[in-house]
């Protein structure tokens, strides 16, 4: 049997994507951001991003065909984003892949946004191992994941409690002057500084969060980065009051050790409790290097298998759901039908 052509698409927040893949095999990732638009409000607009998805989505789709150098009517099964993400923007998507299905006759698949991360997994390096975890760490998502079996099983093991690890970058590069997104240049930045310069606090690492292994405190994988966020705008205060000149570079270099810290300290600490021995890194910020380096070394020591997919699979992309949808059309489940509607806050 010949492995399944799936459409996937992706709209859940600023990128309009939209992937082909056979099976396990990546035939186009094509995609369009509504980024420069949100640039001047620095954070993504809800209703920018919608009507960009309307703009966007037929000259992609149309990029992504040629690409591919494939026709729609040899698609074999069409993939969209349900959820979660900004509602809006899960609408434009959603009622484009049911036109599509409508038009092709081909069967829909709803996608969990958040497990196409993981699923993305399978267009590098093939078919993902058992006893998987998955550190999703982007601007809308920092969450620590035991994946049993991605067309089932996927379980949330902890997750930010407020803010998201690329949501605090962008933040702390306001308050730095940096510019949005921000995370890119924090990271540039950082490289210069001296991440020892400053110790700002770690969120939810107290006992009383963390507990013991046998008796998990409530937030024992869980993370909280909004006091951190408030912890850098204090000390750039303190500087502005006596002042003193910012020593941009060194901030930048100690908050960015202080996020980095504790998510792969969190994450590893999931792994090794629950016998997960195999990690997958995926989101924006696993474009960060700082997270790489030391999710690479916090691994090893513990014998965690790391994978992380190329960069331009880990942002947000049509192909990740076009991934987890040929495994859902592999593994013989039911197609979604043109009833459901999305889901912002659709949970793993
Ligand atoms: O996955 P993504 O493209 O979109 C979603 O948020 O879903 O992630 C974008 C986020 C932004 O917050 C951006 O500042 C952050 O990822 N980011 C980085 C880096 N590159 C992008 N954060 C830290 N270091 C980076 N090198
Ligand atoms: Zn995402």
């Amino acid at each position: 049997r010949t492995e399944p052509l799936v459409l996937g698409i992706e709209s859940s927040c600023d990128e309009t994507g939209i992937g082909i893949v056979r099976g396990d095999k990546l035939l186009t990732n094509t995609v369009s951001s509504s980024m420069d638009e949100h640039v001047r409000f620095g954070g993504v607009i809800p209703e920018i991003a919608s009507r960009a998805h309307l703009d966007a989505f037929v000259p992609t789709l149309r990029q992504a065909l040629d690409e591919a150098g494939v026709r729609l009517d040899e698609i074999d099964a069409i993939a969209v984003t349900s959820g979660p993400g900004l509602a809006g923007a899960l609408m434009v998507g959603v009622c484009a892949a049911k036109a599509l299905a409508v038009a092709t006759g081909k069967p829909l698949y709803a996608i969990n946004h958040l497990v196409a991360h993981v699923g993305v997994g399978v267009l590098d390096g093939g078919k993902l191992p058992d006893n998987l975890g998955a550190l999703l760490v982007s601007g809308g998502h920092t969450e620590i994941l035991r994946v049993t079996s991605l067309t089932g099983d996927v379980q949330l093991l902890g997750s930010t409690i407020d803010d998201a690890a690329g949501e605090a970058y962008d933040k702390v590069a306001r308050i730095l002057g940096l510019g949005y997104p921000g995370g890119p240049a924090i990271d540039k930045l950082a490289r210069t500084g001296n991440p020892k310069a400053i110790r700002f606090p770690r969120g939810l690492t107290q006992p009383k969060y963390l507990g013991t292994a046998e008796e998990p405190g409530p937030h024992r994988y869980d993370w909280s980065f909004s006091g951190l966020k408030t912890a850098v705008a204090r000390c750039v205060e303190q500087y502005e009051a006596a002042g003193e000149e910012l020593p941009v570079a060194d901030i930048a270099a100690s908050f960015q050790e202080a996020v980095v810290d504790v998510i792969t300290a969190k994450a590893v600490l999931a792994c090794t409790e629950n016998g997960i021995t195999n990690l997958l890194l995926g989101g924006g910020v696993a474009a960060n290097s700082r997270l790489r380096e030391l999710t690479a070394q916090r691994c090893a020591a513990k014998g965690i298998t790391l994978r992380v997919p190329p960069i331009s699979l880990c942002t947000d992309n049509g192909a990740m759901v076009a991934a987890l949808g040929s495994q859902v059309v592999m593994s013989g489940a039911e197609p979604s039908g043109l009833k459901f509607a999305p889901d912002p806050s659709m949970p793993v």
